[in-house]
């Protein structure tokens, strides 16, 4: 039995707190808007970077909400709003090429929704297509796509295979029926298998299945039995989400009944079972939501130190220049962050007289370039060599790091940390806290620029 990650209740009370999930630092709230002269600046420093290119592509359309979704996403049966949407995406693509970025290489392509399988086959060769045409590729280029099993046609999935998609990423949540139903979210083993097994001999490398804990009905022991379903699916990668339950800003959490929802300690019971018998079945926890088999690049590059943390979640494709093509999406370079608009409206009508459509965004400052890099190593590889910091930055970690390594001496009491004479090593009871970790590094946490957001719990 694997009980390195049950931490104790008095660990839960004092650290379940709410805290960003760090999938940027700086994070997004204390973003700004953005004029279109930084979004200049944004790409000339693209066009000079080495680095080669991993794409966001957003698709936001889905034929019918599941009520727990709080992805962005557009409900439609009006299949023409996504084909004028391609539209935009290709002329976004043409706009960024003309910047001259011709001669970079893309490593990773990621679509992401929504459902972008709501696309049809011409709209995803008209992307892809133009994605060859602009750029090339690096010969083992990740393709990835966010896959709704209950909603893809015949050929599909053969179509993207095609077309060069090799990682698979399918939503499910949960197999109960009760829960199923009380989300609206109907989906059976046999048709998530379906797709486990075609993308395997379609010659995908690698399958990642959605999971979330929290939703209306779920117990402890409704979920040991979901748990097992999905562990005998035996896919690359397991997200387990804890439910974001939001109503007041997404009216359509409204049809989940407050009463339905499992209580904070069932929520932990379920998780801390999820870690248990994800990591028995030869998963390993890799951070936060993520769990992937021994084997997979994912485990790999932690080991190797290579993971990193995009907006997507843990990547194991460090060193790119991500750039987000269509609403909502995220870019990031070195000193970038750059998020385009969110209205659908509002997104084509820049494209269509600018070809700019970043809306919000960040310069990010020497300091923010630091705090940024030591939390990828916190949160990433759970370990963070000060002679490496002194190579990045010319600068002595424990000198410009003072105040916060004095502060860690609770933590360190604790069992969540080593902190060496030339290194911090997250323990396992730290990598279940390390978002708590990563806050103590933040710098924008408490005064004046303290986001006005509230962030979900860190556990
Ligand atoms: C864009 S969605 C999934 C892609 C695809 N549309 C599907 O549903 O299969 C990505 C994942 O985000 C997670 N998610 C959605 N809404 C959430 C919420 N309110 N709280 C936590 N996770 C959520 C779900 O696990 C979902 O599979
Ligand atoms: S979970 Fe997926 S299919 Fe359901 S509404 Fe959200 S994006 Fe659409």
């Amino acid at each position: 039995m694997n009980h390195d990650y049950q931490i104790p209740d008095r660990l839960i009370q004092k650290y379940n707190v709410n805290g960003p999930r760090y999938t940027s630092y700086p994070t997004a709230p204390v973003w700004g808007p953005v004029d279109s002269q930084t979004q200049h600046g944004w790409f000339l420093e693209l066009a000079k970077s080495p680095r080669p290119l991993s794409l966001y592509f957003h698709i936001p359309f889905c034929q019918e909400r599941c009520s727990y979704c709080g992805c962005n996403t557009m409900i439609t049966q009006n299949h023409g709003k996504a084909t004028e949407y391609v539209t935009y995406l290709l002329k976004e693509l043409d706009h960024l090429a003309s910047y001259g970025l011709g001669h970079k290489q893309v490593r990773q392509i990621h679509f992401g929704g929504g459902t972008p399988t709501f696309l049809k086959d011409e709209e995803f060769g008209q992307i892809l297509g133009k994605v060859r045409e602009l750029f090339s590729f690096e010969p083992n280029a990740e393709l990835a796509i966010e896959v709704d099993p209950c909603s893809t046609h015949e050929g599909q999935m053969e179509m993207l295979a095609a077309l060069g998609f090799n990682r698979l990423s399918l939503g499910l949540q949960d197999f109960n029926p009760k829960v199923q139903q009380a989300v609206n979210r109907i989906q059976s083993l046999e048709i998530t298998k379906k797709h486990i097994d075609l993308a395997r001999t379609l010659g995908f490398s690698g399958v990642n299945l959605d999971l979330m804990y929290g939703l209306p009905h779920q117990t402890l022991e409704t979920m040991k039995v979901t748990l097992d379903q999905v562990i005998s699916l035996n896919p690359d990668r397991l997200a387990l989400y804890n439910f974001a339950y939001l109503p007041e800003q997404l009216p359509h959490q409204k049809l989940i009944h407050p009463e339905d929802l499992p209580d904070e300690k069932t929520k932990l019971a379920i998780f801390f079972e999820a870690i248990q018998r994800f990591t028995q079945a030869g998963y390993e926890y890799i951070g936060m939501d993520h769990f992937a088999k021994s084997t997979d690049e994912l485990s790999v590059a932690q080991k190797s130190r290579q993971l990193y943390r995009n907006f997507m979640g843990y990547s194991p494709k460090s060193g790119v220049d991500l750039v987000g093509v269509g609403i909502t999406s995220i870019g990031e370079t070195e000193t970038y962050f750059l998020q385009n608009e969110k209205s659908l409206p509002e997104y084509q009508k820049a494209i269509a007289t600018s070809g700019l459509a970043g809306k919000r965004g960040i310069q990010l400052s020497l300091d923010d370039r630091i705090r940024k890099w030591t939390i990828i190593r916190l949160i990433c590889h759970f370990y963070l060599d000060f002679e490496e910091f002194a190579q990045a930055f010319g600068q002595d970690f424990p000198t410009y790091f003072k105040t916060e390594l004095d502060g860690l001496g609770d933590m360190v009491e604790e069992g969540l940390l080593e902190l060496g004479a030339g290194h911090i090593q997250v323990k396992p009871w730290g990598k279940i806290l390390v978002r708590n970790i990563c806050m103590r590094f933040d710098a924008y946490l408490t005064g004046k620029e303290a986001p006005k957001v509230k962030f979900s719990k860190t556990i």
